[in-house]
């Protein structure tokens, strides 16, 4: 082979293959192809495969993950998108719609719908809401500094705002009652469970996107008892859980005040819970 063969040749491509597969990739030659993609050249190649051999998940070795059509980009140490929270995605769009649809016909209050995705992580979830809506006002914010840098890429292009701190505590104060939808994908494996997680996840994702306390529902109670305060009237909080995790998590959203369900995807295997804000309730 040539120095100056183009790249990538078939000898690159098949080491790729060969390396990759013998890490224990079942899609080695998918692999191969998005990774050959991301390179350039035979050393930026041998470097990824070499990354991803050494058990890097493969979005972060690339930058990005596939979500809702889009490419978001997740940097090392950032959890990364799954594919079943498309489906909390799919809900919160389709109940963003019906409450846009009041507000078009009331040329007083034309506003975009107000869109939180709280424990945004990558942002992916207000990501991809805004691609889907159209203008929404986006707000976005995690805990983790590394989770905020990342997510304010995403969101820029839907003129976003991402803040950094514990659940509500950053957000602006004149969201209070104002929120149309309160997406949040908390962490919800139980504290005992993280360890048998698959080894990408535990070793490559941190902690706090993962451990939701000792039933997997600590954060998600203390989103749920907040929500009151953020939501407005007929406006929606929206969580991901386990099928097992949801009637726990669908008592915990009622206590508070808000009307809740369940609503599953057998498809996606994805369970999402749904509370509503009753129109008359107080803060
Ligand atoms: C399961 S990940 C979900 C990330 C993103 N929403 C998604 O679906 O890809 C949970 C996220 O919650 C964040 N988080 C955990 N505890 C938090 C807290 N108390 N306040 C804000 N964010 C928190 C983590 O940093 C992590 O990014």
């Amino acid at each position: 082979m040539s120095a100056s063969s183009p790249f990538p040749s078939a000898d690159d491509r098949a080491a790729a293959v060969t390396r990759l597969r013998a890490a224990g990739c079942v899609f080695a030659e998918d692999e191969a192809r998005l990774l050959i993609a991301a390179a350039g050249t035979p050393a930026g190649l041998a470097a990824l495969v070499g990354r991803r051999a050494a058990g890097q998940p493969l979005q972060h070795v690339l930058g990005w993950a596939e979500f809702c059509g889009l490419r978001i980009a997740v940097d090392p140490g950032v959890f990364i998108p799954r594919r079943r929270t498309e489906f909390l995605v799919r809900r919160a769009a389709a109940l963003a719609r019906r409450a846009a649809a009041p507000a078009r016909q009331d040329p007083a209050r034309p506003r975009a719908v107000a869109v939180v995705d709280l424990c945004c992580g990558s942002g992916a979830v207000g990501a991809a809401l805004a691609a889907s809506l159209g203008q929404v006002e986006l707000h976005a914010a995690d805990i983790d500094p590394a989770a905020v840098r990342c997510a304010r890429r995403n969101v820029a292009a839907a003129g976003g705002q991402v803040y950094q701190g514990d659940l509500y505590g950053p957000l602006p104060a004149r969201l209070r009652g104002r929120v149309d939808i309160l997406a949040a994908n908390v962490p919800y494996v139980p504290s005992g469970e993280v360890g048998l997680l698959p080894p990408e996840a535990r070793a490559h994702e941190p902690r706090v996107a993962l451990d939701g306390g000792a039933d997997g529902l600590d954060v998600l109670r203390r989103v749920a008892a907040g929500a009151p305060r953020w939501l407005a009237p007929g406006g929606h909080l929206l969580v991901e859980t386990s099928e097992r995790q949801a009637a726990r998590a669908a008592e915990a959203i009622g206590h508070d005040g808000l009307l809740p369900r369940v609503s599953h995807s057998s498809r996606l295997n994805a369970t999402v819970v749904i509370g509503t804000r009753p129109p008359g309730l107080g803060e």
